[in-house]
């Protein structure tokens, strides 16, 4: 029979690597959850009306790359792309945007789904920790995810980053440019599709990677000189905020990000050593989401960080994180009875909150001992026949060597001490 593997274009995280997945996690969370923002958790499919609404029926993401199924009962979900369209329609129909305490500020972190080609740093199956700060307009929320996002990453040591900041304008301002890039694209040499995406989304031609397209764009207006005096003070008072923080950004024009729910403040942290999946992490705000998706008008502002692509920047730029040891304590027990003893002086100390594991299978000394060494536990715990005769355990610092006998009912108490 042949053998199963991880669906293309996925993949497993085994330890001992899966552990740096969760300190990214963690070092993402913990500047969020010290800022006022409360965890959120959504289902992992959402109906699929709700993506084509939110994030956009022109979109890549909703016209190529959603998992869509129809039930048994004939409702159409779709595995979620991206968080934020969740997040949002969860709080509404928790009425949390009612309770008085505007903006609602959320966290969260999981899994998300697209079907695109798979490559280094993109894949089907990824997992983003992201930020949702729902109901208020003010430029200091948007400043504020912005370096929070900025912390998340310095604090794991990341450095050769950059944040691209834009600012896309809003219903006002925006629908005047769009029509104004229109005209300027028609006027262009280009093909079919790109011909069509003018019509649906000319923003995204800006995005344009090739050359040859690139070059034609040189002269097409800029939103910049579109945008309304609202939106430009807004955006001003953004890039003041984080200029007064100390967080160095780049204006970039040609910022226009994937999904088109987006109003105002657009942003997006890339980092250098990825190669062309460069975007670590992404956001911005999105003022009429809400609304589109039958909620109230509610501004809104917030971002997802790619856990995936964290870990891939974390080891391009040979960033080693100080991960805790997991295991402080390990037992080898040296016959039947020790395993009891020994096992149960292992439950003792982890019920005491001391971090143990057990040489399992009853193994040899050396075999045991190598086992030992490589749980990276500071202590080794050995007992054999004689030791339990004397009531003692042998208890060994597996950093100095040094190796002596400690009464069976005083090792917990001991362990603490040393382990402060
Ligand atoms: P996004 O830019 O589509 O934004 O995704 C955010 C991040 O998720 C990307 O910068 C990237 O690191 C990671 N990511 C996206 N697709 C893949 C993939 N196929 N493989 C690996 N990593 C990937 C959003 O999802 C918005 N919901 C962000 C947001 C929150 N905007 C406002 N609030």
């Amino acid at each position: 029979m042949s053998t199963f593997q991880a669906p293309k274009g996925t993949y497993d995280l085994t330890p001992p690597d899966s552990a740096k997945f969760l300190a990214v996690r963690e070092a993402i969370a913990a500047p969020l959850r010290d800022s006022g923002y409360g965890y959120i958790e959504t289902p992992g499919f959402e109906d699929v009306e709700l993506f084509a609404r939110g994030v956009g029926e022109s979109t890549d993401i909703v016209t190529k790359e959603m998992y869509t199924l129809t039930t048994k009962g004939g409702s159409q979900l779709a595995l979620r792309p991206e968080g934020t369209a969740s997040v949002l329609r969860a709080a509404l129909e928790a009425n949390l945007h009612k309770a008085g305490n505007l903006p609602v500020k959320l966290w969260y972190s999981g899994s998300y789904y697209r079907y695109e080609r798979p490559q280094k740093g993109r894949y089907r199956h990824f997992s983003q920790v992201g930020a949702e700060a729902i109901g208020t307009e003010d430029p200091v929320l948007d400043a504020e995810l912005i370096i929070l996002a900025d912390q998340a990453y310095r604090s794991l040591g990341l450095r050769q980053f950059r944040i691209l900041l834009n600012s896309l304008g809003d219903k006002e301002c925006r629908p005047v440019y769009r029509e104004a890039l229109q005209t300027f694209l028609r006027d262009l040499d280009l093909d079919e599709e790109t011909r069509r995406r003018i019509e649906i989304n000319p923003l995204r031609v800006l995005d344009d990677k090739r050359a040859d397209v690139q070059k034609q764009l040189t002269d097409a207006p800029k939103l910049r000189d579109y945008l309304c005096d609202a939106c430009r003070a807004y955006h001003e008072e953004v890039r003041a905020l984080l200029t007064t923080a100390g967080v160095v950004f780049e204006d970039d024009e040609k910022l226009v990000r994937g999904l088109d729910y987006y109003t105002r403040t657009t942003f997006e942290f890339v980092h250098d050593g990825l190669g062309s999946q460069s975007a670590v992490g992404g956001g911005g705000r999105y003022d009429g989401l809400s609304e589109m998706i039958g909620g109230p008008a509610l501004p809104s502002v917030g971002w997802a960080l790619g856990v995936d692509r964290t870990v891939l920047a974390l080891e391009a730029e040979g960033v080693e994180l100080d991960l805790p040891v997991a295991t402080s304590v390990y037992a080898v027990p040296l016959g039947d009875e020790a395993r009891r003893v020994l096992f149960g002086v292992v439950t003792e100390l982890r019920r005491a909150g001391i971090a143990a594991d057990f040489a399992f299978g009853g193994r040899g000394l050396k075999g045991a001992m190598k086992s030992a060494n490589r749980s990276g536990a500071r202590y080794t715990l050995v007992a054999g026949e004689r030791d339990l005769a004397e009531g003692v355990v042998q208890l060994k610092d597996m950093e100095s060597g040094e190796q002596g006998p400690v009464p069976l009912a005083d090792v917990a108490a001991e362990l603490t001490k040393r382990l402060g």
